[in-house]
């Protein structure tokens, strides 16, 4: 039985780390583990324009707790106004990794993004032109469509006419929660990439919603049932090059996701490298973890594997704190339900 792993510092391809009070309570989180994460664009007001995602970077990296090495890769938040020559100007001065596409309306902070995708036609053909890949989040927003169909129905409706509308454009699928999103992932060729959570590697709809309501099993796109969660856990521990983690850890001060009208996000910085350890080795696929963790993703983004190593060792019960207080209140920890025997350490 493996009882000890050495793994390449991984990457988390998407990560929310807000702002303010908030940025410098939970960066420290995800800089422990973590050697680069792409970062998403949509705090309030957005990160538009090449000057705004310079201004955050730099106030990421002023939160950075005194001694880490962390790399924020930032990204820049697509809109009907934004300018293709502005994208290009970040791509070329290697300040920004990507674009993000939100629909309008689709999930926190998304009400600046785009409507009418043939108003970002420019753009995207300017990112197939450079390989700058598009990240996108992939839900339809139109109210008729069930919440549990917005994925697929997105697919079918928007991200495969934009793909065959753009030839060349890099697209990531973000944070993918069904069986269509792994097969459709898997249709396309080096073009295409996914990103899986770590949240949708354990829970289903069940959890939310099963014996009282649980706000901090609540986010976007909401979990599915159990044959798309088992769908997502063969993708991420298969070793296909497409699938790689983007924790989509999103941070909400307690209060908001213990409403009447509850923020969606889960928080998960903190444990997700216990976790995906103990869920690799449910499958199988130790050997497969670091793939997962610190290789697809850098190699899909173009960028030097990370030098350093982390070890996991299992043992007795880590101990992790079940809430990060910040200043800008406490933030509660994703509780994966079982106890986490994988510690990390340096
Ligand atoms: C994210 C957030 O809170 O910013 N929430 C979430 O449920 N994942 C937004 C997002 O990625 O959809
Ligand atoms: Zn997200």
């Amino acid at each position: 039985m493996t009882q000890h792993l050495t793994l390449r510092r991984p990457d988390d391809m998407h990560l929310h780390l807000r702002d303010g009070a908030m940025l410098k309570g939970i960066i420290g989180e995800s800089a422990r583990h973590f050697a680069r994460a792409i970062i998403m664009p949509n705090l309030v007001p957005p990160v538009v324009t090449a000057n705004d995602a310079v201004a955050y970077r730099d106030r990421i990296l002023g939160a950075l707790p005194d001694g880490t090495d962390f790399q924020p890769l930032m990204t820049l938040y697509l809109t009907e106004a934004t300018d293709p020559a502005d994208v290009a100007f970040a791509h070329a001065s290697g300040l920004v990794k990507a674009v993000k596409l939100y629909p309008a309306g689709a999930t926190t902070n998304s009400a600046s993004g785009v409507r009418d995708f043939d108003k970002v036609r420019a753009v995207l053909e300017k990112m197939a032109e450079i390989g700058l890949p598009l990240c996108v989040h992939g839900e339809v927003t139109d109210p008729t469509i069930d919440i549990f169909d917005r994925e697929a129905v997105f697919i079918d409706r928007v991200l495969d006419p934009i793909r065959r509308a753009t030839p060349g454009l890099r697209v990531v699928m973000e944070h993918i929660t069904t069986s269509e999103g792994v097969a459709y992932a898997r249709s396309g060729g080096d073009n295409l990439g996914a990103t899986i959570t770590t949240h949708h590697l354990i829970i289903n709809r069940n959890h939310i919603l099963a014996g009282g309501i649980r706000p901090h099993y609540y986010c976007l796109p909401v979990a599915k049932r159990e044959t798309h969660r088992q769908a997502l856990r063969q993708a991420a521990t298969s070793g296909e090059a497409r699938f790689f983690l983007g924790t989509d850890s999103a941070p909400h001060p307690d209060p908001l996701k213990e409403n009447a009208c509850g923020c969606a996000g889960c928080f998960t910085a903190t444990n997700t490298l216990s976790i995906l350890a103990h869920v690799f080795e449910e499958e199988g696929a130790l050997d497969r973890l670091e793939a997962f963790t610190s290789c697809n993703g850098a190699d899909f983004y173009r960028l030097p594997p990370n030098q350093t190593f982390l070890k996991l060792t299992k043992g007795d019960a880590v101990a992790y704190p079940n809430k990060i207080q910040t200043d800008a209140g406490a933030v509660t920890v994703f509780d994966p339900g079982f106890p986490l025997l994988w510690a990390v350490s340096d």
